[in-house]
């Protein structure tokens, strides 16, 4: 008799727990515990829209003070995949009103919440809130910092592609708006922590100071950075921090910068084409490469999005080890 899901995914988890109760930076997620995330995401891919009852009376708040599409429709949809009661809170909060996150944050808890789910303009506020309330705080975005769960996803769409543990030896080429991006900054991050080869091509005014600290190697030269490559990954120009006062202009930073079929055929042969999305057509990639073209993974990354964020709220919500989270001061 073939097992059901729920065994299946148990067996898949073998009593394991991550190592932490929030998900704020990459930096918290050991090696154990990134590979936890993905073998039950993978998992979870497999049965797709399968309902699970894992978190049945467990409910999650998604905390939404800056627009999304992806991240927020993903953490919705998993979250109600594992029998989750689920509320969003954000453009419309009282935030509005004068209450801070802080203020916000301690009465999505005291409903005895399991997960609370934060994206906003301002660096560092997840990882404060994270010190304060009972709920685990999963960052999805926090101005131009970090989006770890975004990287989790990315980083299961490459190792799927490589059929490896980790990228040693592997070169990713990353190439846009690299100073207003949060997507870089996890990214960096997860790729460093996975022995990856690190490319950046950028104009000056889009490479942060000292980026190579990050252990990465910088190019003016798009053509030069994809040489090989085996990741070619797009960002997007940031017009909403203010990324077009730093070029002339889009059309100009499309031709010296913007991902073409050319481009593409200069790294190597069997290279995945990845964005984190929202895609500016013909600025970040030209149009005829977004969903269509053999190479381009952007909805795989999309559909991976889904299946990590399953496999974190599950994580999150149901531990094996009855320990609960230290620490927090109530305020
Ligand atoms: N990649 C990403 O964070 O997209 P959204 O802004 O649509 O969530």
């Amino acid at each position: 008799m073939s097992p059901t899901p729920e065994d299946d995914l148990i067996s898949a988890r073998a009593n394991r727990d991550l190592s932490v109760f929030d998900v704020t930076s990459i930096d918290d997620l050991s090696f154990a515990d990134i590979h936890l995330i993905f073998d039950i995401a993978r998992r979870f891919r497999h049965y797709q829209t399968y309902k699970f009852p894992f978190n049945k009376g467990c409910s999650m708040v998604n905390a939404f003070f800056e627009n999304s599409t992806r991240t927020l429709a993903s953490f919705d949809l998993s979250a109600k995949n594992l029998s989750m009661d689920t509320s969003n809170v954000g453009s419309s909060s009282s935030v509005k009103k004068g209450e801070s996150y802080l203020d916000t944050a301690m009465t999505m808890d005291a409903y005895n919440l399991k997960v609370i789910v934060v994206r906003c303009q301002e660096a560092g506020v997840p990882e404060f809130l994270a010190r304060h309330v009972k709920a685990s705080i999963i960052n999805a975005g926090d101005g131009w910092h970090e989006h770890p769960t975004q990287a989790l996803l990315d980083a299961l769409t490459i190792l799927d592609h490589t059929h490896s543990q980790d990228l040693n030896g592997k070169i990713v080429t990353i190439i846009g708006d690299i100073l207003h991006s949060r997507v870089f900054g996890s990214l960096v991050r997860i790729l460093k922590k996975l022995n990856a080869t690190i490319r950046v091509a950028a104009p000056e005014t889009f490479l942060p100071a000292h980026v190579e600290n990050f252990g990465v190697t910088c190019f003016h030269s798009v053509e030069q950075a994809l040489d090989g490559a085996h990741i070619v990954y797009a960002l997007r120009v940031q017009e909403e921090r203010g990324a077009a006062g730093f070029i002339p202009t889009l059309r100009e930073y499309s031709k010296m910068f913007g991902i073409s079929k050319a481009r593409l055929n200069l790294a190597d042969k069997n290279a995945l084409l990845m964005h984190p999305g929202p895609v500016r057509r013909d600025i970040d990639v030209h149009s005829a490469l977004v969903a269509l073209d053999p190479q381009s993974a952007i909805l795989t990354q999309v559909e991976n999005g889904m299946a990590v964020r399953k496999s974190l709220l599950w994580l999150l919500s149901q531990r094996q080890d009855p320990r609960t989270k230290q620490g927090v001061q109530r305020r």
